[in-house]
């Protein structure tokens, strides 16, 4: 039976009133009520816009290829105004027996989906975020409807800090409990733009939260271990050099092409601290959340070194931190991006933005976290385990210390032996504390 208002009768024409451009939950109940009610696909008109009026109670059921179900889930997400006919017209052939599964219909579907896929993956990788307050804020311009089913991936990433996403299409916002989603920004937006919308919408967004939705415990996207006491300390926002050529160094190295490694990863992430900073401590390169989020060790390793660093009586605000590599290499394992070390050529054609910053900061003293650090000052291979912990004066002068790597202590094993290490690892940095005179 069909309720008024469900469909509206245009001159012999169903015209079905979707909620939105990724009403998959109209789409779905009207495309069962209108295949049960036997209206063919040349009689229906679909509009987005509009809230729909009740849904119409229609007896029986029928059952469509699961593939079909899934392939339309994605290919709904496509920025195609013919895609809810097209949909509908897949599942009313194959709900009247016709093989829909190797067709033209379906090849157009299929290659939505996939363009669906692509432009998701593209966005939770490549999507950049600013500081804001103690959470994050980003912008991006989704070449298709991928918002919605991809939010709850990204806030995933930054679980316990709030996030909002805008787009051209909504926006999605992450308290740390609850995602929901609002209006968006149409226009592309450099961060200025952005802090000023959000500064505008933010009461008016932070009032829609009781509508938002919790999202399940996040599971962790890091390959290592947690520590078992590990600390809720999060990000903190720290003020990037002043030094001009320092700050320009930074601005030529976001374009930076010298290896490979620019092609993957999302951006740039040069090191952050005072420019007259007495202390310089170089890691490896980039995980997958400073890679996201623009800002050197701020991810599990980061929060290790925070704590370490604390213990040691050494204030991070005070200290010039950064890589030897400064963009995230990384394989994929299904939908995680799995760290991969850089190539002694990867750690030399990055050693010219190391070389810039140590020639601008001039630290006392610069403390080489493991292997690659080590490399890339040294130039050359050098066993952590057996030169860790001596000063080593360079021909120009410089001292550099070495150390372990934070994301060490992540992979020992938990217990006893982590927290040898990690007391170790305390017991270097105050060493260095030592050696600065303070
Ligand atoms: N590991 C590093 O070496 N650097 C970072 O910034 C984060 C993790």
């Amino acid at each position: 039976m069909e309720s008024a208002g469900f469909w509206r009768l245009l001159g012999g024409m169903r015209q079905v009133v979707l909620g939105g451009e990724t009403d998959w939950a109209g789409w779905r109940t009207a495309t069962r009520a209108l295949v049960l009610a036997g209206v063919g696909p040349g009689d229906v008109e679909w509009v987005v816009g509009g809230v729909p009026d009740a849904l119409p109670e229609v007896a029986g059921s029928f059952n469509v290829p699961r593939a079909l179900v899934g392939l339309a889930g994605l290919a709904i997400q496509a920025r195609e105004p013919v895609r809810f006919g097209l949909l509908y017209r897949l599942v009313w052939r194959a709900h009247r027996g016709e093989v829909v599964l190797d067709d033209p219909d379906m090849a157009l579907a299929g290659r939505l989906a996939h363009a669906v896929r692509a432009e998701a993956h593209r966005m939770r990788t490549h999507m950049r975020f600013m500081a804001l307050g103690d959470g994050f804020l980003g912008w991006y311009a989704p070449a298709h409807f991928v918002l919605e089913a991809n939010a709850q991936l990204i806030v995933r990433r930054f679980p316990a800090w709030p996030l909002t996403i805008v787009t051209s299409d909504g926006s999605a916002h992450w308290d740390g409990g609850r995602l929901w989603f609002g209006a968006g920004l149409a226009q592309a937006c450099d961060d200025e733009t952005l802090r000023a919308w959000w500064e505008a919408h933010a009461d008016a967004i932070l009032a829609d939260a009781r509508d938002g939705t919790s999202v399940p415990e996040a599971e962790d996207l890091d390959e290592a271990p947690r520590p078992p006491d590990r600390p809720a300390l999060g990000p903190v926002v720290f003020p990037v050099a002043s030094d001009p050529a320092l700050a320009d160094a930074r601005l030529q190295a976001a374009g930076c092409e010298r290896c490979d490694l620019c092609d993957a990863a999302t951006q740039t992430v040069f090191g952050e601290g005072p420019a007259d900073a007495d202390v310089m401590f170089v890691g490896e390169q980039p995980g997958d959340q400073e890679d996201m989020i623009g800002r050197p060790f701020v991810g599990p390793a980061g929060q290790l070194l925070d704590r370490a660093l604390e213990e040691a009586g050494i204030d991070r605000r005070a200290i010039y931190i950064t890589n030897a590599v400064k963009h995230f290499k990384f394989t994929l394992r299904g939908k995680r991006r799995i760290h991969v070390s850089p190539s002694p050529e990867e750690i030399a054609a990055c050693g010219f933005w190391l070389e810039t910053e140590r020639g601008r900061v001039r630290p006392k003293l610069v403390v080489l976290m493991g292997g690659s650090a080590a490399r890339g000052v040294l130039g050359r291979a050098v066993a952590v385990t057996r030169e860790r912990g001596q000063a080593i004066m360079l021909a120009d002068g410089q001292v550099v210390f070495v150390t372990v790597h934070p994301s060490y202590l992540l992979r020992v094993p938990e217990g006893e032996a982590q927290l040898r290490e990690y007391r170790a690892f305390v017991r270097d940095l105050v060493a260095v504390r030592g050696l600065l005179g303070v």
